[in-house]
C-alpha cells in the first residue's frame, strides 16, 4: 500500500519522513546483503533519526560512527557497539568511544601507533583497521571527493609498500558518493592493484559508503556478484556502509511561502525553511532540490525560491511552477531526509523545521518541534 500523505495539517516547516519507503530501501538493503554474504552497517553522518534506529536495526548489522557522539547515540538507540571510524581521535575522547566500538579505523599509521598499546591492553576486543587511500575515484565534485590530490582521509599506498603495522584486522576505504557497481568495480580494481599485497593478510575490507542502491536502475545484481567474487578471491569480511542508500528518497521537506517580493521583474517567495540551513546540500553541492509543482519547461509563474536566512545566497534560482503560487501556499522539497536533518543549523536563529513520521498506517506524526531553549543551549 502507498499512502499519499496530507500535509494540510502542518502549519510550519517540518521535514516528514515516509517509514513504508524507508521500510522499502531496507529491505532491498537486506537482500543485497543476504544475496552477498556480506555486512551492511548505517552510516550516522547521513542519516541519524534515532527514533528509526530500532526498525534500522532490525534489516542492517548495526552502525557506523564518525565520532563519539554518532557512537554514543548508536549505543544508546540501536543498543550495539559501533563500527568507529573518526578521521583524528583525540585523547580526550578515546577511552570512551573505545569502551562503545568493536571495530575502530584509523586515518593514519601515526593515529594507530598512538594508541595501540592502549587498544591491545585495554581493549583487545576491539578489531582495528585502517582506512587507506586509493587515489581514485569517480566522484567529480571535489567537495565529496575524498581522493583528490593531497586528501587528508586516508593512507597512500605508498606508505604501506612494506606491509601492515602489527595488530590491524582490516582494511577501509571510501571513494565513492552516490554512485553505482559499475564504479565501484573500478575503484575496486584501483584498490586492488594498490593494495592488493596487504589482502590476503586482513580479515576484513570495509568498502565505505556512496554505494547508491536504493536508486532507481542501480544494478544490484552486478554488485552482488562482485563482492561474492572479492569475498571468494581474498577471503574476507566485507563490510558496506552507506548513509544515503538508506534513506534516499524517503520524504519530504515542507516549507510555506510567507511573502512574494518582486525585485526588476524577479519574483521570490519568500520561505519559512532555509536552504544554508535545512537544506546546506543545496549550496555546498551544489544542486537544485526537485519541488512538487514545477516542471521543465517555462511557464508564466515563475519564482525563485527565497531562504528565511539573511544570506544573500540563501535562494535558489527560478524555477517554473505550473500554477500561480500565493502567499500561504506549500512547497514540497522533495527527497530531504539524507543529509539534511543532520546537517541543519540555527544560523540566524530561524525557527528549525518539525521532524515528523508518516507512519505505515497513514498517520502524521510530529516527532520534535524546535524550541527558543534548543537556539538559546547551543550558543552559552
Ligand atoms: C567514511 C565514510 N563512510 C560512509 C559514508 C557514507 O556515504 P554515503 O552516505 O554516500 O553512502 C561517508 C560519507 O561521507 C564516509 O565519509
Amino acid at each position: 500500500m502507498t499512502n499519499n500523505p496530507d500535509y494540510s495539517s502542518l502549519t510550519g516547516a517540518a521535514y516528514v519522513l515516509h517509514e513504508e519507503k524507508l521500510i522499502r530501501n531496507l529491505e532491498l538493503i537486506r537482500s543485497v546483503k543476504e544475496e552477498a554474504g556480506v555486512s551492511i552497517i548505517l552510516a550516522l553522518k547521513g542519516f541519524a533519526m534515532w527514533r528509526m534506529f530500532p526498525l534500522v536495526a532490525k534489516y542492517l548489522d548495526g552502525a557506523t560512527a564518525s565520532s563519539l557522539f554518532e557512537a554514543r547515540l548508536i549505543y544508546e538507540e540501536m543498543g550495539c557497539k559501533a563500527h568507529t571510524y573518526c578521521a583524528a581521535y583525540t585523547d580526550r575522547e578515546f577511552d570512551e568511544l573505545a569502551s562503545i566500538s568493536h571495530h575502530m579505523v584509523f586515518n593514519s599509521v601515526n593515529q594507530y601507533l598512538h594508541f595501540r598499546e592502549k587498544l591491545q591492553s585495554q581493549y583487545p576486543q576491539i578489531s582495528c583497521g585502517l582506512r587507506v587511500n586509493p587515489g581514485f575515484s569517480k566522484v567529480e565534485v571535489d567537495m565529496y571527493n575524498p581522493t583528490a590530490p593531497g586528501s587528508r582521509l586516508g593512507i597512500d599506498a605508498e606508505h604501506l609498500k612494506d606491509g601492515l603495522p602489527e595488530g590491524i584486522d582490516g582494511l577501509h576505504f571510501h571513494a565513492l558518493c552516490e554512485n553505482n557497481s559499475y564504479d565501484l568495480e573500478e575503484t575496486l580494481a584501483v584498490f586492488e592493484a594498490k593494495f592488493g599485497h596487504l589482502l590476503h593478510g586482513v580479515k576484513w575490507v570495509n568498502m565505505g559508503g556512496g554505494h547508491l542502491m536504493t536508486r532507481e536502475g542501480y544494478d544490484t545484481e552486478h554488485l552482488v556478484r562482485l563482492l561474492r567474487q572479492f569475498k571468494e578471491k581474498y577471503q574476507v569480511e566485507i563490510i558496506l556502509e552507506p548513509g544515503s542508500a538508506i534513506a534516499w528518497q524517503t520524504g519530504d521537506l515542507i516549507a510555506h511561502v510567507v511573502d512574494i517580493v518582486d525585485n526588476h521583474g524577479i519574483k521570490t517567495l519568500m520561505t519559512d525553511v532555509s536552504f544554508t540551513a535545512h537544506m546546506p546540500d543545496t549550496l555546498e553541492m551544489p544542486y537544485r532540490p526537485g519541488i512538487v509543482g514545477t516542471v521543465d519547461s517555462e511557464t508564466p509563474y515563475r519564482y525563485r525560491i527565497g531562504g528565511t536566512s539573511c544570506l544573500s545566497g540563501d535562494f535558489m534560482y527560478e524555477y517554473n511552477f505550473e500554477h500561480e503560487v500565493k502567499i500561504g501556499s506549500k512547497l514540497i522539497f522533495l527527497d530531504m531526509i539524507h543529509y539534511t536533518i543532520v546537517k541543519t543549523t540555527m544560523f540566524n536563529g530561524v525557527h528549525h523545521p518539525d521532524i515528523c513520521l508518516f507512519t505505515r498506517d497513514g498517520r502524521l506524526e510530529i516527532q520534535r518541534r524546535f524550541e527558543y531553549s534548543d537556539y538559546k543551549n547551543r550558543m552559552n
